[in-house]
């Protein structure tokens, strides 16, 4: 519930008892209820996901989406891709990256991400955990590998 929220459903108890709204206490109630929030301009970045099978998805994501986060908002049909939402505790987001873009990746991967991609099948020492890796300008135009199998590391 937001601030608005909040003030709108306590102004009208308010009223009700007599008790004197602030006029900006009941402005805020009404005007933040249907306020727009502004979209912050993002850049879009773009991405090729790229199934073993050969098939290629192209699709937009946003600075600051994470590659499960681009999966997600695209609806892409990746088997099983992403059960545990990004909690680390599954594997299946794992990708594969040129050793170009892994090495150009913003941050390297933690140890938790690593013991995780132990678990996941095909490994790469250029695979990553999408949902670890957040879109910055400098990825645009990445291209990523879907390995053929995941591994549900919860199961
Ligand atoms: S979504 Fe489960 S580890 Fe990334």
């Amino acid at each position: 519930m937001n601030l608005g929220q909040i003030f709108k459903n306590i102004v009208p108890v308010l009223s009700r008892r007599k008790i004197s709204i602030p006029k900006v206490i009941h402005k805020l109630s009404y005007s933040t209820e249907e306020k727009v929030v502004p979209e912050i301009n993002k850049k879009v970045i773009h991405v090729t996901f790229i199934k073993a099978n050969g098939e290629k998805i192209k699709v937009n994501g946003t600075v600051g989406d994470s590659l499960l986060d681009v999966v997600v908002n695209n609806n892409i049909d990746l088997d099983g891709f992403g059960a545990c939402e990004g909690t680390l505790t599954c594997s299946t987001c794992h990708l594969v990256f040129s050793d170009k873009d892994y090495n150009e990746l913003p941050e390297k991967p933690s140890d938790e991400e690593l013991d995780m991609l132990d678990l996941a099948y095909d490994l790469t020492d250029t695979s990553r955990l999408g949902c670890q890796i957040i879109l910055t300008e400098k990825l645009d135009g990445l291209e990523v590998k879907v390995p053929a199998t995941i591994n549900d590391a919860r199961e």
